[in-house]
């Protein structure tokens, strides 16, 4: 899918190919503290259920996202943006585009968590039609922090 935005006439989301590993890899360190390694992202690639989308400008790497596929139903993993590519609709992009592959793919219903303090993620996902369904407590080993649990039914979007 070819996007103009903010004046990105060349942002791309695209499916994640191993070449992309590198760049996806700097995007999950700058966004993360707790990041995923290299091997981590490659083995989940590489994994049947998983969808990966990229967000490219010309060939550099500024967002991605990842989900599994589970039967009728999508658990997203992960979805970040370099630090100095955010607030200009990359994000929304990845998501929206996830959220297409999955009704392509007879996916009925997404879920995902979220960080009780990541008020960011949360508008964003809440704004295409997350809903708030429960708390995971102390789900992040980091910090112990609270998970907050998002569905999102797509057969009633
Ligand atoms: C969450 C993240 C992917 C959003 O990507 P982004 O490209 O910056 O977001 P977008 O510009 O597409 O914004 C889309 C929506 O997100 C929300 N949002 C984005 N930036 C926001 C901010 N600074 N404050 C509040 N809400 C914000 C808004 O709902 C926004 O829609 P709006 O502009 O109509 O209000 C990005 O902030 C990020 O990489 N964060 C670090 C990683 C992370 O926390 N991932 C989520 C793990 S669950």
């Amino acid at each position: 899918m070819k996007i103009g935005i903010n004046n990105m006439e060349n942002l791309n989301i695209e499916i994640m190919k191993i070449t992309d590993l590198d760049g996806v890899y700097e995007v999950e360190k700058n966004s993360f503290e707790n990041h995923w390694s290299k091997k981590s992202l490659e083995d989940d690639l590489k994994n049947e259920v998983s969808i990966y989308l990229v967000a490219k400008i010309y060939d550099k790497v500024v967002g991605y996202m990842g989900a599994w596929k589970i039967i009728d139903e999508a658990h997203i993993t992960n979805i970040a943006v370099l630090k100095e590519y955010r607030g200009k609709k990359i994000g929304e992009a990845l998501l929206k585009e996830m959220i297409n592959t999955c009704k392509d793919n007879k996916i009925n219903s997404m879920t995902l968590e979220v960080r009780v303090s990541n008020l960011v993620a949360q508008n964003l996902y809440k704004k295409f039609g997350f809903k708030f369904s429960g708390i995971r407590k102390e789900y992040y080993s980091d910090n112990k922090e609270d998970a907050i649990i998002m569905w999102n039914d797509l057969k009633v979007v």
